[in-house]
């Protein structure tokens, strides 16, 4: 057995909060009796585990957590599934996102980065056959944020031009590759010339060096970089065009540039993870449509200490995952 595990965080260098043990901790708060166990096959790496290793969301008294948002494996009747990591309140019956009392696994309950994960049956959906776990363990967090950006808040139509900004990231990448199949029109930013240019073989119609002017104002922008890209962002909106911000990797209090977004009619719209429905809705087309995860690594679990690694200093294109 293997846990990654961290027990006390460290704001300015993650890394050194993260723990590989051989047999998961004890947790503070038991999973209830009657949530079921899946056997892990495969988990991926999110920003929100080094966000974790760093303290944030997590408060001290529910150290030591197991981390890990999303997985896919063999659920309790020998069925592949994959797990959806928001868990919402049990009399909770709408948007799972939109609950008060929900969090995501690694939150209140122990994650994904171990052998087995105990998950409320509900959060169990199909695995289709022709997608592998490695695959799989890709979708639940940043693929479906990436999904509900899109499509949900932004309702982007085929034929509009949507720029991501920071190419190379996981929730990045998945736009890239999602647009592309919908018949958006994809453009992307990165500071990296080689994630301009892998952005590209993905998909993108164009890529540009962050910061820099547009040929044309787009339909709507993807922001998960923040304060370095937010000026940009609302800078590169046509009138009436919306920005969907669900991430803030490099800050999160940047300039608002109020006159511009009244003026501009700008629509600033949130979004977090996504709903069993769209994750639902999210494997079909990737199932239909041939579309899969870019992935930049496969790891044992034992070696997540790389994978952090790649993704702290901003190496990662695409996705890194575990495997126990
Ligand atoms: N709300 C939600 O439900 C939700 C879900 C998933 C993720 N998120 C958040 O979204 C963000 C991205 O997540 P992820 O898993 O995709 O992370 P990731 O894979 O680590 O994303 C890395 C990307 O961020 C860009 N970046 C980082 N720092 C930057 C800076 N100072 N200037 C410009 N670009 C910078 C880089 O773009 P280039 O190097 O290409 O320029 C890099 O490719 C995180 O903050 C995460 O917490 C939120």
């Amino acid at each position: 057995m293997v846990a990654v595990v961290v027990s006390q965080p460290s704001p300015d260098d993650p890394l050194a909060a993260l723990e590989v043990l051989d047999t998961a901790p004890e947790p503070v708060e038991a999973p209830p009796p009657d949530w079921v166990p899946v056997t892990v096959r495969a988990a991926s790496l999110n920003h929100h585990d080094v966000w974790s290793l760093r303290g944030v969301g997590l408060p001290a008294e529910r150290m030591p957590m197991v981390l890990g948002t999303d997985a896919a494996g063999v659920g309790p009747d020998g069925e592949e599934v994959v797990v959806h990591g928001v868990v919402s309140d049990p009399a909770w019956t709408g948007d799972e996102t939109e609950d008060p009392r929900r969090s995501l696994l690694s939150e209140r309950w122990p994650g994904t980065f171990t052998t087995t994960v105990h998950v409320p049956r509900r959060n169990l959906v199909p695995k289709p056959a022709g997608l592998s776990f490695e695959e799989a363990a890709c979708l639940p967090t940043s693929w479906l944020t990436a999904y509900r950006m899109l499509f949900t808040k932004a309702g982007a139509a085929p034929g509009q031009t949507v720029l991501v900004q920071g190419a190379g990231g996981g929730v990045a990448t998945a736009l890239v590759s999602l647009g592309a199949a919908a018949g958006l029109r994809m453009w992307v930013t990165s500071r990296d010339e080689g994630k301009r240019r892998r952005a590209l073989e993905l998909g993108a119609d164009a890529a540009f060096p962050s910061g820099e002017r547009l040929p044309e104002r787009v339909d709507a922008v993807m922001e998960t970089v923040g304060e370095a890209t937010w000026s940009h962002s609302l800078r590169a909106l046509r009138p009436g065009g919306a920005v969907v911000v669900s991430g803030a990797t490099s800050g999160a209090m940047p300039p608002a540039d109020l006159q511009r977004v009244f003026f501009l009619q700008l629509r600033v719209l949130g979004s977090t993870m996504g709903t069993r429905e769209e994750l639902g809705r999210l494997l079909r087309l990737c199932a239909s449509s041939g579309v899969r995860p870019l992935v930049d690594s496969v790891l044992p679990m034992a070696d997540a200490a790389d994978g952090f690694a790649r993704m702290v200093s901003g190496e990662v294109v695409g996705k890194v995952v575990l495997v126990p």
